[in-house]
């Protein structure tokens, strides 16, 4: 079965990581996926919108490790940034069932979302920085924009943890739910936004997102650089060859 399942239903088209052998992490084919996939939700009159989903244990481990050091995303046209800028500009509603670890992207990537519906269970993490990397998706402009500076210094310079609580109380989160009633209650909220002109919907959206719409591509397109870049340098190699060896990376003569 795919890695990333797309089914369209009513309206609401759900896009589903499912690859939980590996943690729901993301290689480039589920990122060429997931862009098809919303270029295609994009296209068809009959999506009005997007869910994104994962297992009730874990929503996603961010980047495959192993693949992103087999195959780094090679300039803009990688299918890693062709989904992020995808996803940034998405015209219609795109909400998210996020239960368990949310790691890198697998956070990241909500701070495109227009509503997000957390299982207690929910575990945010972007350890960029312990990785050899930095923030991508524009989320050095977004983290600080929601939860104030300091708290994003907390998530993305330290890169520790915050639980569903905690992202409900800075307004990642709309809702904290039991981990087994997350994703209906999703799709109960998409249903009630199938129901409504779409025309509308798509109109306050670009009016709420016009404001920073090409900052937010053009801070994504100045990380993607860096972070393709970095990729490839002693720290990244250490810090993924540590999780591959699983062993404590070591930063000391970096
Ligand atoms: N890339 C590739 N493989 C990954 C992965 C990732 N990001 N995250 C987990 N996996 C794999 C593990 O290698 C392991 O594979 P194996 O069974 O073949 O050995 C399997 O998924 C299970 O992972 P494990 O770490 O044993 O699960 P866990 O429940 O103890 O922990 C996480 C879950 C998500 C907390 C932990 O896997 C983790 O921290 N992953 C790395 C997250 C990360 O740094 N992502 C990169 C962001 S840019």
């Amino acid at each position: 079965m795919s890695d990333i399942l797309v089914h369209t239903e009513a309206g609401v088209c759900s896009i589903t990581f499912n690859r939980l052998d590996k943690k729901n992490s993301i290689t480039a084919a589920m990122y060429g996926a997931m862009a098809d996939a919303l270029q295609a939700a994009q296209d068809d009159a009959a999506v009005r919108v997007v869910v994104f989903q994962g297992h009730e244990t874990i929503f996603s481990a961010g980047n495959d490790i192993a693949d992103f050091l087999n195959q780094p995303p090679a300039g803009e046209g990688a299918p890693v940034f062709r989904f992020l800028r995808g996803l940034a500009a998405f015209p219609k509603p795109v909400l998210a069932a996020v239960c368990g670890p949310a790691v890198g992207i697998g956070t990241t990537l909500l701070f495109h979302c227009d509503l997000v519906y957390a299982g207690d269970n929910a575990a945010f993490s972007m350890p960029f920085v312990n990785l050899g990397l930095c923030p991508e998706a524009a989320s050095s402009l977004l983290v600080p924009q929601m939860m104030g500076y300091h708290r994003a210094a907390e998530a993305l310079l330290l890169g520790e943890p915050f639980m569903a609580e905690a992202a409900l109380e800075v307004g990642l989160v709309n809702k904290v739910l039991p981990p087994t009633e997350a994703r209906s209650y999703a799709h109960t909220v998409a249903a009630k936004l199938a129901a409504k002109p779409l025309s509308s919907l798509i109109e306050t959206k670009r009016l709420m997102k016009k404001g920073q719409a090409a900052q937010v591509q053009a801070v994504m397109a100045e990380e993607g650089a860096s972070f393709g870049r970095m990729l490839r340098e002693p720290a990244a190699r250490e810090a993924f060859g540590a999780f591959m060896e699983r062993r404590k990376p070591d930063f000391s003569q970096i």
